[in-house]
């Protein structure tokens, strides 16, 4: 038997509500199985920050890396000023585990109601960068709080974490039927981001001429999104556009609360962590309302990423099942945040069909 070693970090919001569920169907899948789980608990979020101080010590860090991958519910709280968790937490964690592949991949099941008149069959995947770009930290402000303040953000792209996340993408355009890869970017206003953008894909697609490439500037790529979401298969793009545009991916394949991601280091050096595309949801946080097939589609990507495909695959049906069952009913609960069925009821239901 193989012991898989998980790290948990729930963390705030709706994150404590939709983490057990992911649990409890990673059990369900895999009962019986040559894989047992062993589960530590993280305390960070809010709480810890009040009572504490802290966001993240180089302790838990050091104690995070030791970890197969990491599954994490949501960070973010009202009671804490905006950005210190966000970046003190999810994106630290991101930039040091060096996650630069953040895949997000968006699938319209059957049945499911999306705000989309003729939506056609939706299945693409966003390779988002994940460890550069705006989200950097380079930037600051000066004479704040005056009419004079200059704030600026400067977005960071090298060479290096431009060339292996578009590799990556390319690698994941050749294992897909469509073989279709957009760069995604803004390269008519950003001409020296998008520049490195464009000419790294143009350079690495010589190396898979089997796949056709495209490419949308990102207010462009919104219009499509809603359109004609059929044209996209594999889209690559910098950390901010792949935030945006991967909400709305939820929204149009049935809403946030099934939207699943995984923030991926492809070379194994540290652990990948898993968690749904959503936050905490203070708006509906700890009334039973959240949606955890988001969690549980990550959970789907973790074992995936661990080599445990046929166990992704069971998952990944049993949410699919129960998404049928669920767009069978009045049609009215399937992702958004008016639900008819609890947070645990979804769990158990989809526990059931792997048991
Ligand atoms: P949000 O994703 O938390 O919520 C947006 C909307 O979607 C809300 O109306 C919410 O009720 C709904 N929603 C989200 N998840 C849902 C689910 N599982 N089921 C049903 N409905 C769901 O985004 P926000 O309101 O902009 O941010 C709230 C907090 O979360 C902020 O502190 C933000 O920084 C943080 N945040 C964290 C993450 C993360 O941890 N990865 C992601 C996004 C936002
Ligand atoms: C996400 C979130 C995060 C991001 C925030 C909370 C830092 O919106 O995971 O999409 O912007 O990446
Ligand atoms: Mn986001």
């Amino acid at each position: 038997t193989q012991t898989l070693n998980l790290a948990v970090i729930p963390g705030d919001g709706i994150g404590q509500e939709v983490v057990p569920e992911g649990l409890k169907v990673l059990s369900a899948a895999l009962a019986g199985s040559e894989v047992t789980v062993a589960t530590t608990s993280f305390d960070l979020g809010a709480a810890r920050w009040h009572r504490t101080g802290e966001t993240l010590t180089d302790a838990d860090l050091e104690s995070l890396k030791t970890f197969d991958a990491i599954l994490l519910g949501a960070v973010g709280d009202p009671s804490v000023p905006s950005g210190v968790l966000e970046r003190g937490l999810l994106l630290r964690l991101r930039f040091e585990l060096d996650q630069y592949v953040n895949l997000r991949p968006s699938l319209l099941y059957p049945g499911v109601p999306t705000p989309l008149a003729a939506p056609g069959a939706i299945d693409f995947v966003v390779v988002r960068e994940g460890t550069e770009g705006l989200y950097a930290g380079n930037g600051g402000t000066v004479r704040e709080g005056t009419p004079h303040e200059i704030a600026t953000e400067v977005s960071v792209n090298t060479a290096f974490g431009v060339e292996r996340v578009v590799r990556y993408a390319f690698a994941k355009a050749a294992a897909r039927p469509a073989h279709h890869l957009t760069l995604v970017h803004k390269t008519n206003v950003l001409v020296n981001a998008g520049g490195l953008w464009k000419r790294t894909v143009d350079r690495i697609a010589q190396e898979y001429p089997q796949v056709r490439v495209d490419y949308s500037h990102v207010d462009a790529a919104t219009i499509y999104m809603v359109t004609d979401p059929g044209r996209f298969d594999v889209i690559v793009t910098d950390n901010l556009f792949g935030d945006i545009l991967t909400d709305e991916a939820g929204a149009i394949t049935g809403g946030i609360g099934l939207a699943a991601s995984g923030n991926i280091n492809p070379e194994g050096a540290y652990p990948s962590m898993f968690e749904p595309v959503h936050g905490s949801a203070p708006d509906i946080a700890g009334r039973g309302l959240a949606d955890p097939t988001a969690t549980i589609a990550s959970v789907a990507l973790m074992l995936d990423h661990l080599g445990y495909a046929r166990e992704a695959r069971r998952v990944q049906d049993a949410i699919s099942q129960d998404m049928a069952e669920r767009a069978a009913g009045d049609g009215t609960d399937a992702g958004t945040s008016v639900l008819r069925r609890s947070t645990a009821a979804i769990g158990d239901a989809i526990a059931q069909r792997l048991g």
